[in-house]
């Protein structure tokens, strides 16, 4: 039987903080109506130069590091993300490029704030089916490019950042346990943004409409969200045939602390068994589950052996369990000159080889005559 450890982590936010005191000079808002209704203090917004990329690509460095594993044995990256780079390519190719992964497929996925679990229930799936070795898993959001920051409905909530893990075949047992996912799409209009996709192409019309932002019934999202982590938590724990007691630490999506104190309170768990760290970050959606393991591994909340519930809910509307044991981390072996060296090189290397493919890629263009790829404006003349 082949087990999926998760064998590396890593995270980034952005250093820009937006604290609830500067959003009240901007909307009819304040502090205490922020912290009493959200429990949210701060969150991170991304600088001009950061991206979902450019951040997915620094957590995954990082569990790749910690994982002492390198981008050439990667088969598989998955990208969870609602504001993806582009609608194509997929934001999971571009990070393959910066990472200079050349032999893993990489894809999107498109789940709202439970694509991060998705990713680790599919991800685990594809090991334990013998698929792959190693899958490098990441939630990455800049949710403060689709964010109307005249809405105080929305913009109190979210933030952006990144997390990621790296996913390994194992012959001992442990890392996913248990995993569900799940979809009600008859809610999709509680939490959108309407504008952008086939169903309604951006146009002037739409821009001025302010349909290129998320829209969300907050009310509706909570009412959903109180539900289904109780019963995804119960479902997902009873498939890995343990009780709510084998459980060390709950990692619930970070969306709101009154839905988290919810849950706690009709899961019967004492808030010490939950990890929080919505009031620095906010609604960071696919990546808050990531960022919230990793500091929970950082500040000592998980020991090996430990298991943890991951629980995901969002726009779809879908939600997502899973248990997890988290195994003792293949001891950071003493890396020798070479290794070390190789670790600083690869990443510059990889993005001299992706000028070098595109420079290729257009020599031969102009030798045999194909098309380069040149962007079309408006009027469809080529630039
Ligand atoms: O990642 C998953 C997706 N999202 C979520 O999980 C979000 C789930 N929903 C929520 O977190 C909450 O519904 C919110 C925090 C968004 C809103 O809290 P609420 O307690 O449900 O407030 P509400 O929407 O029922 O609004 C109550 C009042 C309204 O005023 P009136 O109509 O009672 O006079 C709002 O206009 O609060 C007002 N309000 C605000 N007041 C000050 C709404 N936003 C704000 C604000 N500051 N930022």
């Amino acid at each position: 039987m082949t087990y999926a450890h998760i064998v590396g982590w890593g995270k980034y936010v952005p250093s820009k903080v937006v604290s609830n005191a500067d959003l009240s000079k901007t909307v009819d808002t304040s502090d205490e109506w922020i912290v009493s209704r959200t429990g949210i203090r701060e969150r991170r917004v991304a600088g001009p130069k950061e991206t979902s990329a450019t951040m997915g690509f620094i957590a995954a460095k990082q569990a790749l590091d910690v994982a002492g594993v390198l981008p050439i044995d990667v088969d598989l990256i998955i990208c969870a993300t609602a504001t993806p780079e582009y609608s194509f390519p997929a934001t999971a190719s571009v990070i393959q490029d910066m990472l200079g992964a050349p032999k893993a497929g990489a894809f999107d996925l498109s789940a709202g704030c439970s694509g991060f679990v998705y990713a680790l229930s599919i991800g685990s799936q594809i090991i334990q089916g013998g698929g792959h070795q190693v899958v490098l898993i990441i939630g990455t959001e800049t949710l403060s490019r689709i964010t109307n920051w005249n809405d105080r409905g929305t913009c109190i909530l979210f933030g952006d950042g990144a997390g990621a893990m790296v996913l390994k075949a194992s012959a001992d047992p442990g890392g996913v346990l248990s995993s569900l996912v799940r979809s009600d799409g008859s809610g999709g209009d509680l939490l959108m943004v309407p504008a952008g996709g086939s169903h309604m192409p951006t146009s002037a019309e739409t821009v001025l409409q302010g349909l290129h932002w998320i829209q969300m019934n907050g009310r509706e999202v909570f009412r959903f969200a109180a539900r289904v982590v109780d019963k995804a938590t119960r479902e997902v724990v009873e498939r890995a045939g343990l009780t709510l007691d084998d459980i060390q630490l709950f990692v619930p999506h970070q969306a709101n602390l009154r839905i988290i104190h919810a849950a706690a309170r009709s899961l019967e768990l004492n808030e010490d068994r939950i990890f929080v760290n919505l009031d620095r970050y906010g609604n960071t959606s696919s990546a808050s589950i990531p960022i919230a393991v990793c500091e929970a591994v950082e500040c000592g909340r998980v020991q090996p052996g430990d298991k943890l519930v991951l629980v995901g809910f969002g726009a779809g509307l879908t939600w997502a369990a899973a248990v997890i044991e988290w195994g003792v981390p293949e001891p950071l072996r003493k890396r020798n000159i070479i290794e070390r060296t190789l670790r600083i090189v690869i990443y510059p290397v990889a993005a001299i080889r992706s000028r070098v493919a595109k420079f290729l890629r257009r020599i031969e263009a102009r030798l045999f005559g194909t098309p380069s790829p040149k962007r079309i404006d408006k009027d469809g003349k080529k630039k």
